[in-house]
C-alpha cells in the first residue's frame, strides 16, 4: 500500500519508519514536508491513503480531490480532527482515523511548564543572567499553592493537568459537558461563567468545534478575575486573539501562554527566522512581556512520537485488512 505522509519532518520520518510494520502487504511511505492543501493534494496521486497532522487542510474540496485521486483513507497523527471535513469524508466513504491519546501527560506537563515559566518569569531571568543582569524587578510571581486553577475540558489532558496542580496544593475547578468520575474526585465542576470568575489560572483542554470557536472572547475575558493567567495548549481558535490582546493592553488579563495559535498553520513547524512575519496580530502578541508562546510542542516527547507512530500503523493495518478500526473518527 502506498501512503503519502504530509507535513513530514525528520522526527516524523524517523518514528514512522521505525514503526512501519504491515500485517498484510508492505506499506510504502512517501514523505512530503509540505502540508496537505488544495495546492499540494496532487502529491497524493497513486496513494491508497494520506497521513496528516494538525495543520494539514482536509476540507471539503481537498477531500473531493483526494477521492478523485483514488485515496480511500485519511490517517491523522494527532487526536484533534477539526481540520477534516467529516461530513464530506463520510459522504465519499473515506476512512478517517486518529491517534486518540498519545501521552496526555506530555501535553499536561508542557502546560504546567508554561504556567510555571510565565508565573516566575524564568524565560526572562535566563536571558538576564546570561547578560550579567541579576536584578529581580519584573520577575515577581505568585505562590501557586492555594491558588485556584480552572480547567476547561476535563478529559485526558485536563485530568492530567488537574492531578499535577492538585499536587501543588491548588484548588481545582472544571467545566466539561461530560465530566469524568476521576476528575470529580479531585475537582469541583462548575458552569463556565462561575469557573472564569473564580480562577486565578484558566487553562483550555477541550477540542475545537464550530460551536466553541472563540470560546474565550471579550465577554468571557471580562468575567475573569483581574490579573488572571490564561493558558491554551489545545487549539488556537478557542481564543479570540484580538480580544486577548485588548485584555492584555487594558491590564485586565494578567498573563497569557499559548502553545497553539489561530493562524499557526502559516507560521509553526518551520524556521521563519530569516523571513518577515506578516501576521501583525502574532507580532503584537510577541511585544508583551507577560506573553509566552511555544510553537505547538506540547506533544513533543519521545514517548508520544513513538505512540503516534505505533497507533498510526495499527490504524493502517485495520485499513489494509478491511477490519473495524477502533480509532475511526466516523463509524465504519
Ligand atoms: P479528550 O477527548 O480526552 O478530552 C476532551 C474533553 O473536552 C472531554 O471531556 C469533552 O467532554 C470536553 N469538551 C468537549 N467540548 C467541550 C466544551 N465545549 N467545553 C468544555 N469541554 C468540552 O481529549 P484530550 O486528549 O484531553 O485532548 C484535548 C485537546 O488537546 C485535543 O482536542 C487537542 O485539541 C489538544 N491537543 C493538543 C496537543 C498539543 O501538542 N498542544 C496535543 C494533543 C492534543
Amino acid at each position: 500500500m502506498n501512503i503519502v505522509v504530509f507535513s513530514a519532518h525528520a522526527y516524523d520520518k524517523r518514528f514512522l519508519n521505525e514503526a512501519n510494520q504491515s500485517e498484510v502487504a508492505p506499506f510504502n511511505l512517501v514523505f512530503h514536508d509540505v502540508g496537505l492543501s488544495m495546492e499540494t493534494v496532487a502529491f497524493a496521486q497513486g496513494s491508497d491513503a494520506v497521513c496528516i497532522f494538525v495543520n494539514d487542510v482536509a476540507n471539503g474540496p481537498v477531500i473531493e480531490a483526494l477521492y478523485k485521486l483514488g485515496v480511500k483513507g485519511i490517517f491523522l497523527r494527532c487526536a484533534g480532527f477539526n481540520n477534516v471535513d467529516l461530513e464530506m469524508a463520510q459522504q465519499l466513504g473515506l476512512l478517517v482515523a486518529r491517534v486518540p491519546a498519545y501521552a496526555p501527560e506530555a501535553v499536561a506537563e508542557h502546560t504546567v511548564a508554561l504556567m510555571m515559566t510565565l508565573n516566575r518569569n524564568t524565560h526572562r531571568a535566563y536571558n538576564r543572567v546570561r547578560e550579567g543582569n541579576f536584578t529581580l524587578n519584573g520577575l515577581l510571581g505568585m505562590t501557586l499553592h492555594g491558588k485556584t486553577v480552572g480547567i476547561i475540558g476535563t478529559g485526558k489532558i485536563g485530568l492530567a493537568v488537574a492531578k499535577i496542580m492538585k499536587g501543588f496544593g491548588c484548588h481545582i475547578l472544571g467545566f466539561d459537558p461530560a465530566p469524568s468520575a476521576e476528575f470529580l474526585a479531585i475537582g469541583e465542576m462548575l458552569e463556565l461563567e462561575s469557573l472564569l470568575k473564580r480562577s486565578d489560572i484558566v487553562t483550555l483542554h477541550c477540542p475545537l468545534f464550530e460551536h466553541n470557536r472563540h470560546l474565550i472572547n471579550s465577554e468571557r475575558l471580562a468575567l475573569m478575575k483581574p490579573g488572571a493567567m490564561l493558558i491554551n495548549t489545545s487549539r488556537g481558535a478557542l481564543i479570540d486573539t484580538r480580544a486577548v490582546i485588548a485584555g492584555l493592553k487594558s491590564r485586565r488579563l494578567g498573563a497569557l501562554a499559548i502553545d497553539v495559535y489561530e493562524q499557526e498553520s502559516a507560521l509553526f513547524f518551520h524556521d521563519r527566522s530569516s523571513e518577515i512575519i506578516d501576521d501583525d496580530i502574532f507580532q503584537r502578541l510577541m511585544t508583551f512581556p507577560n506573553v509566552l508562546v511555544t510553537g505547538h510542542q506540547g506533544f513533543f516527547t519521545n514517548e508520544a512520537l513513538r505512540e503516534i507512530a505505533d497507533v498510526t500503523f495499527q490504524n493502517l493495518n485495520c485499513f489494509a485488512k478491511g477490519t473495524n478500526c477502533p480509532n475511526a473518527v466516523l463509524p465504519t
